[in-house]
């Protein structure tokens, strides 16, 4: 297995090319079910996920082809065309690899009127049930039944009739199938304490730019016209907000300046008010963030919340980062139940941090050390490869099927502001 090489202390500077959102694509690409005409995503991040949900796409009879992209882009232009479904079943083996792929739910449950998806498991970072998709689905007139590890969903002759569901818990996967089966309902579909995420306000401008009629973007509260049929579209997938920020911290914890090109600001306001307090500038450039880091940092208080909240997604990249602030920062993570994994790894990079059930301190020390370490989930990872870049010696991050998962030729981008930084097969 392929492993990083860090030899850190070197302030990174330059500029990095921010790739498509990793967590819009993946509910991007199921909306092709909804539709037999050609959906054109521009702008999707090269990663291992997407390569699976493509796969998982042709399962279905999908066709999709890849376009434009010579071997130096980042990035590249997907379009998908599901003319002649031959199946509406996901099976255990592709969906255990991503559990995302419970995102074509949803979907196939409106083109066809039933789907049988392979119910996704646990994983590292908590047992993340999908009961508030089904209930969601339910709300909207679907059949759920169980069976052998499976979810098979139906809905009546004619399609969902419709109805009214107020999630009890925001859920960013629950609401994007919820809002993928409503498109195409025969009634009107409503959604409260929805999730706001960007890579909602995205999967309702692809669906509206299909045809769907959907009122409360960007609101918890959303309502859909259910309507007979979608058309294609050709649409640019965000900016990936939590690959910009993670390599905002990794500029922060060098002493580097680092432009982040595509970053908006707008979509990690959180994001940018917790560097801010910590001392780093962040300044909103042509295209882009500029994230420059002024004298030692300050310890500061963070608690992952729903969007606009401070992302779960960056926990464990800030946690990295503050390891070298001045005093003890307290984080508590809210959202998952299991997202210290990182915790054991980064003390034995020299960090000082506790945990106490949801909430870590974390005293900020004077160096840290390089050492070989092992990934155990994606964000997990990028604290790794962050504590890498400034810790003294060599740091062998291993495990990189995480990584990739996540962040697209990671090292490359990171040799493009002056890391020194290599990916070697494993010996
Ligand atoms: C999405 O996961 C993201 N993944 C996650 O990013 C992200 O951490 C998470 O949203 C929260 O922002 C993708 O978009 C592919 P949730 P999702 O449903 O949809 C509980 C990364 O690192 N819950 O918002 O699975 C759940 O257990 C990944 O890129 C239920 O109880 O997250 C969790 O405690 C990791 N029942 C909370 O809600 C359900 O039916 C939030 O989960 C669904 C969720």
């Amino acid at each position: 297995m392929d492993k990083i090489l860090i030899r850190g202390g070197k302030p990174l500077k330059g500029t990095i090319p921010i790739s498509g959102a990793k967590n819009s694509a993946l509910t991007l690409l199921p909306c092709a079910l909804l539709t037999d005409e050609p959906v054109t995503l521009r702008n999707l991040p090269r990663l291992a996920d997407i390569d699976g949900f493509q796969h998982l796409m042709n399962q279905f009879g999908v066709s999709t082809s890849i376009a434009g992209a010579r071997p130096s882009d980042f990035g590249r232009v997907m379009t998908l065309q599901a003319t002649r479904m031959t199946s509406n079943v996901a099976p255990y083996d592709l969906v255990r690899k991503m559990r995302a792929s419970i995102l074509v739910l949803g979907p196939l449950l409106a083109r066809d009127g039933e789907a049988t998806v392979s119910l996704p498991g646990g994983c590292a970072i908590g047992n993340r049930p999908i009961d508030l998709h089904l209930k969601a689905l339910e709300a909207f007139g679907a059949e759920i039944e169980l069976a052998s590890g499976y979810v098979k969903a139906s809905a009546p002759k004619g399609g969902l009739p419709g109805g009214s569901f107020t999630f009890p818990v925001v859920s960013v996967g629950a609401t994007e199938n919820a809002v993928m089966a409503a498109v195409l309902a025969k009634g009107a579909c409503e959604l409260k304490n929805a999730a706001r995420e960007p890579e909602i306000v995205d999967l309702c401008n692809l669906l509206a730019a299909m045809g769907a009629k959907i009122d409360g973007i960007g609101s918890e509260t959303l309502t859909i016209e259910g309507v007979d049929r979608l058309h294609g579209a050709t649409y640019r997938v965000m900016s990936d907000r939590i690959e910009a920020g993670s390599y905002a911290c990794a500029a922060a914890i060098t002493g580097g300046d680092v432009t982040l090109q595509h970053a908006k600001a707008d979509e990690m306001g959180a994001t940018v008010a917790a560097l801010t307090e910590a001392g780093v500038t962040v300044e909103e450039v042509k295209d882009g963030l500029r994230i420059a880091a002024n004298g030692k940092m300050q310890a500061i208080t963070l608690t992952t919340a729903p969007y606009p909240g401070f992302a779960t997604d960056m926990q464990a990249q800030f946690m990295a980062m503050l390891c070298m602030a001045e005093g003890s920062s307290v984080l508590t993570e809210t959202i998952f139940e299991n997202r210290y994994m990182h915790v054991p790894e980064l003390n034995r990079m020299g960090a000082n941090i506790e945990t106490k059930g949801r909430t870590a301190i974390v005293h900020g020390v004077e160096g840290m050390t390089g050492a070989p370490v092992m990934a155990t989930d994606l964000r997990a990872s990028m604290s790794l490869v962050i504590a890498g870049l400034i810790a003294d010696g060599e740091t062998e991050v291993n495990r990189l099927y995480h990584l990739d998962r996540g962040y697209e030729r990671l090292e490359e981008k990171l040799q493009l502001v002056g890391a020194d930084v290599e990916r070697v097969g494993a010996d």
